[in-house]
């Protein structure tokens, strides 16, 4: 079948992978549509570390195929959005409701693709982030598969998978942001709008989204803003303090550069929280003013919106089906698995709210 491997510093879309069929507490899921979110772009230059050869993409849904023989919540044509959370459901973490932080979801290489080498030998092509959806089929464990009702489009449903996850869930689970409160979002991708609209939907109160390309001032207020800051050659903190004299509530860092982490936590006001979602080089280290943290302001880090997945893609799926949550307004452009590097290179160039892939 054909996939976007990412391999020696490329991603390249290829025929010849294969897929083994599932183990007992594993689907085989068909895959129809899968969003290209910035973490597969770090791959690819190298910000996020991950050797190869790998099969991309980690934000996807499709239709269940095969379900193994412990497989009891999904059955043969179901249709399921995807999450990157393999929890094993015992350890301390999972048993206090807290499934990003089971150790079975972080760190493990799996490798259940293969293709045959140069030399005619078989070899074994590893799995991104336990998801691996830029292919026409993957293997992941039941617990990873949520099932949505047949009528939600498959473009929409794949992008749960990780932007609305993630931007939502900071809000609503890791920041818990409450009514009236001030936000500001810090980069309008497919991160940020589901930020700005998590704070929409906890009824925040101003909601500020900076971006230095004005064209995503639109979508911005489409998803919730109330203001809208082009920070381009300015002093961003000036800017937004300029709207929220006494400073934000809330800061969420969505594009992950330190000088903006600095920024976030200069823009805090007393019991403010930074909220770190972008996810900047491995080795990179940011700097804060210490004396300007003494007002009980806070910093945190947040993996995957702090989700319980099997939870919160149902309610926000319900959401969706109730006009609160935005699901189709995500979808700027579809693309055929071929034209990834189009795809690419329309997020780069700041024209998507998402992407999104077509198997
Ligand atoms: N914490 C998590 O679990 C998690 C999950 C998914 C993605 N991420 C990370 O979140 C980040 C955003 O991902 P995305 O898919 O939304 O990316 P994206 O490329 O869609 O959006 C990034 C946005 O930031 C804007 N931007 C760039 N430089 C800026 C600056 N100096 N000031 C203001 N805005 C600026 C861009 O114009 C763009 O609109 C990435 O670092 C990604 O790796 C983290
Ligand atoms: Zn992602
Ligand atoms: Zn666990």
């Amino acid at each position: 079948m054909r996939a976007a491997v990412f391999e020696n510093g490329k991603l390249e879309v290829v025929e010849g992978i294969d897929v083994r069929g599932p183990r007992a507490d594993e689907i085989t899921v068909r895959i129809t549509a899968a969003g290209l979110c910035h973490s597969d772009l770090s791959v690819v230059n190298g910000t996020i570390p991950f050797p190869g050869p790998a099969v991309l993409g980690h934000e996807g849904a499709g239709v269940v195929e095969e379900a193994g023989a412990a497989v009891t919540r999904v059955k043969a044509g179901d249709h399921v959005c995807l999450t990157t959370i393999n929890h094993c459901g015992v350890c301390p973490a999972c048993s206090q409701g807290r499934p990003t932080m089971c150790r079975a979801t972080f760190g493990k290489m799996s490798r259940p693709f293969t293709r045959v080498g140069a030399g005619g030998a078989t070899e074994k092509v590893a799995s991104f982030a336990n998801a691996s959806v830029f292919t026409e089929r993957v293997v992941v464990k039941e617990v990873q598969a949520v099932p949505i009702p047949a009528d939600v489009p498959m473009t929409s449903a794949a992008l749960i998978g990780c932007g609305v996850l993630t931007g939502v869930g900071a809000v609503l689970n890791r920041a818990k942001v409450g009514i009236g409160e001030t936000v500001v979002v810090i980069g309008v991708g497919g991160i940020g709008l589901n930020a700005i609209q998590g704070a929409r939907i906890a009824r925040a109160g101003r909601i500020v989204a900076v971006d230095t390309n004005p064209r995503k001032e639109d979508v911005a207020r489409r998803f919730g803003a109330t203001d809208f800051v082009d920070p381009s050659g300015d002093d961003v903190v000036a800017l937004v303090k300029e709207l929220l004299p006494n400073g934000a509530d809330y800061v969420f860092e969505c594009v992950g550069h330190p000088a903006l982490i600095r920024a976030a936590t200069d823009m805090l006001g007393w019991s403010g929280t930074a909220v770190l979602l972008g996810v900047p080089r491995a080795d990179a280290e940011a700097s804060f003013l210490v004396s300007g943290m003494y007002m009980d302001k806070t910093i945190m880090g947040c993996r995957y919106g702090t989700s319980h997945p099997q939870f919160d893609v149902t309610r926000y799926v319900e959401l969706y089906r109730r006009g609160g949550l935005l699901l189709d307004e995500l979808v700027t452009k579809t693309y055929p698995l071929e034209h990834i590097h189009e795809a690419i290179h329309d997020l780069e160039s700041g024209s998507l709210a998402r992407g999104v892939l077509l198997l």
